[in-house]
């Protein structure tokens, strides 16, 4: 299978610096080559940058947030129309954030490819937050607590947010799993909907196993495209500390393995976003390696196979 990498520097959508380190760190931790090493064509697109470089003394997190805003839609509107042209060629794509707000532009070329097509798409958001606030829930205005409400068509968006490069995806096909931490008005909006949130109580009762054959089984029920959306901080904090927006109480390594495991036997998945890696506050690569075993076993790295197994770390603390 041919893999497109492309990164998306950016931290715009977030209030913590780092992440647009996180493509960077992804290849340090040998991407890649590990996809390389089982038996995937891989080609490195490079990445995208934000238009507004910090260069004033102003701290991001206060930066003009209209400027933070013009970034993270530029960047969007690139992402969906490089993504398209990835799919379009029959390949696929895993983008390299950046905070989540890259999802708005993942999506959307997925979405755009796959209503070409006739193909149903559907959504799987690993993540600790649901990332379904609009700018009127919001309690902290970063989009990238925002990109799923704005796919799934949600009003509040002003028209800047709308554009030829957005697509739509329907709410009932998303799925959140490890969700941990979600907003008052924003737990409104995802019943309101029909969104499916497999918190992490649910995966305490029922185990990975059962809620994702029952998940995965909808996809190909339909034919469906199954677009993963991989949030660092959905794992525990603990193996994944290189977050800025961690909550305690995530996904075990066993868990996410079995996830990914899962999602590559499947053969339902067509595209990727790894994001909210940020290389600044982790440990010595541990969230970025740990980032890219996942990423192997979403491709077919088995503890039998022929493939080495995961590379060993010691953990500084
Ligand atoms: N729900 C919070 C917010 O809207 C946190 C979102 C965190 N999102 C993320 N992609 N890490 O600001
Ligand atoms: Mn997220
Ligand atoms: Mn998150
Ligand atoms: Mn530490």
């Amino acid at each position: 299978r041919r893999i497109d990498l492309v990164g998306i520097a950016t931290a715009a959508g977030a209030s913590v610096r780092g992440c647009g380190m996180g493509p960077e760190a992804l290849r340090v931790a040998g991407l890649a080559e590990a996809l390389l090493e089982l038996e995937h064509e891989v080609v490195d697109h490079g990445d995208l940058r934000r238009p507004h470089p910090l260069l004033d003394a102003t701290p991001a997190s206060q930066r003009l947030p209209d400027e933070r805003r013009r970034d993270v839609l530029d960047l969007a509107s690139r992402v969906s129309d490089q993504g398209l042209a990835i799919l379009d060629a029959g390949h696929f794509p895993v983008f390299l954030g950046g905070d989540h707000s890259i999802a708005m532009g993942t999506v959307s070329a997925v979405a755009r490819h796959c209503t070409a097509q006739g193909k149903p798409v559907f959504v799987l958001w690993i993540d600790a937050h649901a990332d379904f606030n609009t700018p009127d829930t919001s309690p902290t205005g970063n989009l990238h607590g925002m990109p799923l409400a704005l796919l799934c068509g949600e009003p509040g968006f002003s028209d800047e947010f709308q554009g030829a490069w957005l697509g739509r995806i329907d709410p009932r096909q998303v799925s959140i799993i490890g969700a941990r931490s979600v907003d008052r008005e924003e737990r409104k909006l995802l019943s309101a909907r029909g969104v499916e949130v497999l918190d992490m109580r649910k995966i305490d009762e029922s185990g990975v196993v059962s809620l994702m054959r029952t998940l995965l089984a909808r996809v190909k029920a339909v034919g469906g495209h199954l677009h993963v959306s991989l949030d660092l901080d959905a794992m525990d904090p603990s193996i994944a500390p290189g977050g800025g927006t961690l909550v305690p109480g995530g996904l075990s390594y066993r868990e996410a393995h079995l996830i990914m495991e899962m999602l590559h036997d499947s053969g339902l998945v067509g595209s990727l976003d790894v994001v909210e890696l940020n290389p600044f506050l982790d440990h010595g690569g541990t969230s970025a390696t740990l980032l890219v075993d996942l990423v192997a076993s979403l491709f077919g790295r088995t503890i039998m196979g022929e493939a080495a197994g995961p590379v060993e770390f010691v953990t500084e603390d």
